[in-house]
């Protein structure tokens, strides 16, 4: 209890009045957790970032209920509008031209000229929106560099009693953030992988789109959020481990591994990958709280969301 409240009409209620007086309030996306605060309050906004720890330079995704809040704070071309009728609700992020409006302070785009805005499927997220009728700034609920959160516990062994309040709507049925899409610059880019792939984007809309090259493993990403380091448990992770070793603890897909090696996890027994998207962030948590000396991870398969699973897994792994 104290700050960790279930969702009820009662506690959305207690919600819509923190966000209206400058406090911040974690909620659950289908995504991961967020952080939310009102994006016009600048009080409120450095409150966010101080409890992330995250560098002002770094800028907050607008979460908007409808396309027509989008337009109130965006410039939405033709094509934007259609990936927009296309995906949301959902989990993509557009990064597009900020138009100037009364409702997001710079601070929270960073004095950007552009802006990542997202309308979220999930209830919690829309029922505060609608009532506030204004959009809200909300990173992943986590402290910067580390793993984010997938139910409002993760939230609270991040932030403790630091946080005005946490909103309980149980796990995040996605488990992965939003696959964000620069539409602000040509030639269009994915700038952060996530739940919709590379190919449903291209094949639905044409070919004006590309990877970021920034995002290719091996190679270190620059762009302000995406610092190489990210996604990371305390504990080192070692990637595409088939034989873990004691002292270890194995993070398994699965079932051609060491399934009976101690102590291990399994993201999905039978090889599913949303549910092993869905169990990621939660076994990463669970397995560093054990302090081994390693995280041993097992092979997954680099096709669909698996791709996005192993991207986070890469960063999770590196030193800086
Ligand atoms: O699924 C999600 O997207 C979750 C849920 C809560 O919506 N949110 C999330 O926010 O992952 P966050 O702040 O952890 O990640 C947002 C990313 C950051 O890497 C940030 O650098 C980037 O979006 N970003 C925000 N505004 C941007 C902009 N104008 N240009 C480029 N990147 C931007
Ligand atoms: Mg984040």
């Amino acid at each position: 209890m104290g700050n960790l409240i279930k969702e009820s009409s009662y506690s959305i209620k207690k919600a819509v009045g923190y966000l209206k007086s400058g406090k911040v309030v974690a909620l659950k996306s289908e995504t991961v957790y967020g952080l939310a605060c009102d994006p016009g309050n600048q009080n409120s906004i450095y409150k966010v970032y101080d409890l992330k720890k995250r560098p002002l330079y770094n800028p907050l995704i607008i979460h908007v209920n409808s396309i027509k809040m989008a337009n109130k704070i965006s410039q939405m071309n033709k094509l934007a509008t259609e990936i927009a009728e296309y995906f949301w609700p959902g989990p993509l992020t557009l990064i597009l031209p900020k138009k100037k409006n009364p409702f997001v302070n710079d601070l929270a785009v960073s004095g950007l000229e552009t802006i990542a805005i997202r309308f979220p499927d999930s209830k919690v997220f829309l029922k505060i929106i609608n009532k506030l009728n204004k959009p809200i700034a909300a990173p992943s609920a986590n402290r910067s560099g580390y793993i984010s959160s997938t139910n409002a516990y993760h939230v609270q062994d991040c932030f403790g009693k630091k946080i005005d309040l946490i909103l309980n709507s149980g796990k995040s049925q996605l488990g992965l953030e939003s696959t964000i899409l620069d539409l602000s610059s040509k030639p269009y880019s994915i700038r952060r992988l996530g739940m919709i792939s590379y190919e449903l984007i291209k094949n639905k809309f044409g070919s004006a789109f590309k990877i970021n090259d920034k995002l290719k493993f091996n190679e270190k990403p620059n762009s302000p959020g995406l610092l190489s380091k990210h996604y990371s448990p305390k504990t080192p992770l070692k990637l595409n481990v088939t034989k873990p070793k004691i002292g270890e603890a194995y993070l398994i897909f699965g079932n051609k591994f060491k399934n009976n090696f101690k102590p291990s996890l399994n993201l999905s027994r039978n090889e599913n990958l949303l549910e092993a998207a869905k169990n990621l962030f939660d076994y990463l948590r669970k397995l560093d709280k054990l302090s081994m000396k390693r995280i041993a991870v097992s092979p997954i398969p680099n096709k669909g969301i698996g791709k996005t699973i192993n991207e986070r897994l890469y960063r999770a792994s590196q030193n800086e």
